[in-house]
């Protein structure tokens, strides 16, 4: 048996330059000097910080396990210190996920939004790290159920004995705060009667069938639902283990060689269509998208994200690659296409979500205007036998 080790990745849009796109050099910096002497102090063991569009993004690898309280202060201080300094440099949005509360011993509820998995490492375990912008966190439900259920995605649910006992998901009703864990294939249909209403019905955790063998951890954080308003949108992120028994790295990149549609673009109003980027176009810019996701590749050995000679963390841009040009081209017409219907559904998100964002104030406006209408006795809608 390997050494215990977790991986979190903690996120927040603590502002940004020009309107809700991008993370400014300084943010970043205040996150890696936190994280730095975390490092130096022995808290954590190796890090990361990086981007997706306007959320700062601060991965850890460490062995204080899940939910630790000083991993989840450490993120909290960096998040209150960055949202401070974007306030300094009057960035737009400045501290916009961190929620006017004091902090009270996990971000989890605070505006943040937060995956972590805590393995018992494998011989060798690669880990894929996903981060998106302009979404939530269903965004993952379709990608997670290609790579852990879909023999059509992944190759080895079908020729590799350790995968064929399959998998166990776990879905949150963020709704109602309840969970459920099903099992596929047995299960596939009733989850895809889930997780197919991705703004309630959120994948939160995969295992392995066989040996309970944890693989896949998403932030399920509705911000909206805890702020009980438009507050922006819960940019989620994802952590997936590869190889070895599990799905291999490339049957977990493969639902992104086409681009598919995710709620949560403009204003988390609207539908748009995913797009796979590497880091340096993790900027949200056309109608503010349309959505990005980064993906990074690492290992972790020892506790720690594997180093090259000069003890730098390796680290993979795994869609900076010409292999995802199609699902780009892809999200780019299929905005252009969504954007054509201007604010009519389905460019425009439900009438039922659309109440956690500023729609209900103009419906409110006009709501003495609205007179009695004897419309529907007059016209013969219902037909009788
Ligand atoms: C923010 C987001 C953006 C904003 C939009 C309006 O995460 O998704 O699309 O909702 O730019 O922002 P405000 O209301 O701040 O001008
Ligand atoms: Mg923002
Ligand atoms: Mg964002």
């Amino acid at each position: 048996m390997g050494p215990r080790t977790t991986i979190s990745i903690i996120k927040c849009d603590v502002g940004s330059l020009a309107g809700h796109h991008t993370v400014p050099r300084p943010l970043l910096k205040i996150g890696e000097r936190h994280l730095g002497e975390a490092q130096k102090e022995g808290l954590i063991n190796s890090y990361s910080v990086f981007h997706a569009g306007d959320d700062l993004e601060l991965l850890m690898v460490h062995n204080q396990g899940e939910e630790n309280r000083e991993i989840h202060k450490l993120a909290w201080d960096t998040f209150k210190e960055a949202a401070n300094k974007a306030a300094a440099l009057k960035l737009y949005g400045a501290g916009q996920d961190v929620l006017k509360t004091a902090f009270s011993g996990n971000v989890r509820g605070m505006g943040p939004g937060v995956a972590e998995m805590e393995i018992t490492e494998r011989k060798s375990d690669p880990i894929v790290v996903f981060a998106a912008d302009k979404t939530e966190p269903g965004a993952f439900n379709y990608p997670l159920f290609r790579i852990f259920a879909d023999p059509t995605n992944t190759a080895g649910l079908v020729v590799d004995p350790e995968l064929a006992g399959g998998f166990e998901f776990e879905v949150l009703d963020v709704i109602e705060s309840k969970k459920v864990v099903l099992k596929c294939p047995e299960e596939m249909y009733d989850l895809i009667a889930l997780i197919g209403t991705p703004g309630r019905y959120v994948v939160s955790h995969v295992w392995r069938a066989k040996g309970g063998l944890k693989c896949a951890a998403t932030s399920t954080t509705r911000l909206s639902l805890i702020a009980g308003k438009y507050v922006g949108k819960d940019d989620p992120v994802c952590i997936v283990r590869a190889q070895h028994g599990l799905p291999a790295l490339g049957e977990i990149l493969a639902p992104f060689m086409h681009s598919y549609f995710v709620e949560g673009w403009m204003r988390g109003s609207h539908w748009g269509p995913l797009m796979p980027v590497g880091l340096k176009n993790s900027r949200c810019t056309a109608f503010d998208g349309p959505p990005r996701m980064v993906a990074l590749g690492f290992q972790v050995a020892d506790g720690k994200i594997s180093c090259d000679d000069d003890g730098n963390p390796m680290i993979s841009d795994l869609f900076d690659d010409p292999a995802f040009d199609l699902a780009r081209r892809e999200a780019a017409e299929m905005a252009v296409t969504l954007r054509r219907m201007g604010e009519f559904e389905p460019a425009r998100l439900s009438a039922e979500t659309m109440e956690y964002t500023t729609l209900p104030k103009i419906l409110e406006k006009l709501k003495n205007r609205f007179e009695g209408s004897d419309i529907e006795a007059k016209m013969p809608l219902r037909v009788t036998q």
